[in-house]
């Protein structure tokens, strides 16, 4: 099958079957281009609980797909690709969290949305990398347990200094590998360029950046930049979505190693095989685990 003709059967078969089709931002064209709706995953699965679809496909990673369910416990929710996880979001268990607490008594425990549905049992406060700063100013608690993403984390804390932080040593493997070396050296390869990047990146590289954001910020920025030129500090399937949506800009990738490869899992056969029920994975979840994740995710609700 050709990609035209495939995108064609996913969208007859999305009717056909009424499957919402969800595609994280960093997926690609092929995928965005046949699904509903796009963006971050705090968006797409708040999107997801509005419409009267009966299943919801997502496209993305695990976490993304068990934030969908929690907030539509009643549709049927699958992962396009069930081997597709975000590694940070399993970098804490359950354990691990219990003796965080521990030895961090009273303090509030700030979960990012990049986290299993059982790590936000345990958790008091959800974030994503868009809300983050203003959700940890608002806390009534001094005291701020951060986890997993301590670069995330760093730059919370250098926003909002009158809090006091501990931080688990986790973060993304993608962004956190990137060096102010490389920073530097794509700064000075394309003078004049603002640079854009993700906080999960080190503080090192975000005190580089003309902009420091979420994947749906770094886009907003870029649309409301009138800069020719600009190099992105994310994913690279964001350089590419730029590149079709202002064809006569130019954006570069701060490094080409800026590649997640759990994102790239994911495939348009995938998309398809899933509607067929050939593949994918319904996402099953108990209702306790439901219960308490969502009580941590309504925290999002500001
Ligand atoms: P956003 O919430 O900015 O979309 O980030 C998701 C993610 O996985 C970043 O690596
Ligand atoms: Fe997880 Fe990083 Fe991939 Fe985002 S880019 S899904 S945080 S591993």
């Amino acid at each position: 099958m050709t990609i035209a003709e495939m995108q064609a059967e996913i969208i007859r078969l999305k009717k056909e079957k009424d499957v919402c089709v969800l595609a994280h931002s960093y997926q690609t064209r092929d995928i965005i281009e046949v699904a509903d709706f796009t963006g971050d995953s705090y968006k797409l699965s708040t999107l997801a609980a509005t419409v009267k679809n009966r299943a919801v496909l997502m496209c993305g990673v695990r976490f993304m797909a068990e934030t969908v369910k929690i907030l539509s416990p009643e549709k049927t929710v699958y992962l396009a690709n069930p081997a597709a996880g975000c590694p940070m979001a399993e970098q804490l268990s359950e354990e691990d969290i219990v003796l965080l607490k521990k030895k961090y008594p009273g303090y509030a425990v700030v979960a990012y949305i990049n986290t299993t549905s059982r790590l936000k049992t345990h958790c008091d406060v959800c974030v994503t990398s868009s809300s983050a700063v203003e959700a940890v100013r608002r806390l009534p608690q001094k005291d701020v347990l951060f986890i997993p993403d301590c670069n995330l984390g760093a730059y919370v804390k250098r926003q909002v200094p009158e809090k006091n932080f501990a931080f688990f040593s986790g973060g993304c493997p993608i962004h956190a590998r990137v060096t102010a070396r490389q920073a530097r050296a794509v700064k000075e390869a394309h003078p004049g360029a603002p640079l854009a990047v993700h906080p999960e990146c080190t503080p090192e590289v975000t005190a580089l950046a003309d902009y420091v954001g979420s994947t749906a910020g770094i886009m907003k920025f870029a649309r409301e930049s009138d800069a020719r030129e600009m190099i992105i500090g994310t994913e690279t399937s964001i350089v590419q979505h730029l590149a079709f949506e202002f064809p006569e800009r130019r954006f570069y990738a701060l490094t080409k190693e800026l590649i997640c490869p759990n994102m790239r899992l994911t495939t348009l056969p995938d998309v398809l095989g899933t509607l067929r029920g050939v593949c994918g994975e319904e996402i099953i979840l108990d209702a306790e685990t439901m219960d308490k994740a969502r009580k941590c995710l309504d925290t999002l609700k500001g």
